[in-house]
């Protein structure tokens, strides 16, 4: 197997509060912000995984959260020196957590694009969904970020939200539309166990059928204004496509730092999986996990299951080169699926009628 590209994930995990919908490893901050304690243990951590894997330098590097825009330039320009730097280096904001909010440092720091927090537009959404900024909140710090100069960033929005019309649904994919985010990440909103929306589940989701008309609609809307859909929940204008996440679709590599965080890496004996404790406490006291092997007949599962979230999929070569088995693998379910008209013939790629049903499709090949 190849060498893949490499992205860099570093994981910072304090919130102000906790949303009652999220099950990402974000933790609400009681105490100040430890800071430089945990840009000391990212730094020591990311240096024991160049060493222990031999490799240093990052294509992308993506901050999440948590929040990241609690930390300030300075911390994460020293994560990014220690990386080299990359080409594309994105940090998370928050609307109501950027009491940093000087968008020109982090910029001089190292960071080429913002991923903005927005959720909605709807100043009761955003209450329901626990959020902490308003919708002004959101479109000062969208001038913010154009007016530093990032030329790409995102915004993130919810939909399938609680009684939520699609013509609402629609309304808030406008609003960002008319803040000319170069890309938008549009999430149908899941009821994840463990969540406060698990415990005590929100009325008015849509049915299956209404959270599809939605869906269709928006990424009509979506495109008619410049924005492709490139993955489920992914819509760019041309050239702003996500590069670090386009790498995980494509099953390349990353290094995963910090509490919480998942790295991939290939070698020549294989693939390994590393995971740190998900406890910032834990990983504070120096703490940086374990690495497991992963079964080589899982790869070719994990491949197709990355890939083919990708509307464009990839080529046919690209399954060799990541996971060392070959086409052989899958073909006859492949050829079952294509005569259902799901799946292409030319790359590996789902047919529109096959990108419908995603997750059928991907369970054909566990
Ligand atoms: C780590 S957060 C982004 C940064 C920051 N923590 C924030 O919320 O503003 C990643 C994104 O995932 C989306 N998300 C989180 N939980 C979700 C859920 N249960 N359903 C749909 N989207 C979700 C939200 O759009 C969120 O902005
Ligand atoms: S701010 Fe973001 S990471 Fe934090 S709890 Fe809310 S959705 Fe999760």
């Amino acid at each position: 197997m190849n060498t893949p590209p490499t992205g860099l994930y570093a994981h910072l995990p304090w919130c102000v509060r906790k949303c009652p919908y999220c099950d990402f490893n974000s933790h609400p901050l009681r105490t100040a912000l430890p800071e430089t304690g945990y840009v000391n243990a990212l730094l020591a951590d990311l240096a024991r995984d160049q060493e222990r894997f031999g490799r240093r330098a990052f294509d992308t590097v993506y901050f999440g959260g948590g929040t990241p825009s609690l930390f300030s330039p300075s911390a994460l320009g020293t994560v990014i020196a220690a990386t080299g730097g990359a080409g594309e280096v994105t940090m998370e904001a928050n609307p109501g957590a950027v009491e940093h909010g000087d968008f020109p440092a982090y910029r001089r720091a190292g960071v080429t694009r913002i991923s903005i927090g927005a959720q909605s537009f709807e100043p009761s959404q955003l209450a329901r969904l626990g959020r902490i900024h308003d919708p002004a909140d959101t479109r000062r710090v969208v001038g913010d970020v154009a007016g530093a100069g990032f030329d790409s960033f995102n915004i993130d929005l919810i939909h399938g939200l609680p009684g939520q019309s699609e013509a609402a649904a629609l309304a808030d994919l406008e609003c960002a539309i008319g803040l000319a985010p170069p890309h938008i990440s549009w999430y149908q909103l899941t009821i994840e166990p463990k969540t406060e929306f698990a415990r005590r589940p929100p009325k008015g989701l849509p049915s299956g059928d209404k959270a599809a008309a939605i869906e269709e609609a928006g990424v009509a809307l979506l495109a008619d204004h410049g924005y492709h859909r490139y993955e489920v929940s992914a819509y760019a204008r041309d050239g702003h496509q996500c590069a670090h996440n386009v790498n995980y679709w494509r099953f390349g590599d990353y290094f995963g730092i910090g509490a919480g965080a998942h790295g991939k890496i290939t070698s020549k004996e294989g693939v390994v999986r590393t995971t740190k404790p998900r406890q910032p406490r834990l990983y504070l006291a120096g703490n940086f996990g374990e690495a497991v092997d992963v079964p080589r007949g899982e790869l070719p599962a994990e491949f197709l299951m990355n890939a083919l979230r990708l509307t464009d999929g990839v080529e046919e070569t690209l399954f060799t080169a990541r996971t060392g088995a070959s086409l052989r693998t899958i073909a006859d379910v492949w050829e079952e699926l294509a005569g259902w008209g799901l799946l292409r013939r030319d790359r590996l790629a789902l047919t529109p009628k096959g990108y419908r049903q995603l997750d059928g499709v991907v369970a054909r090949f566990l």
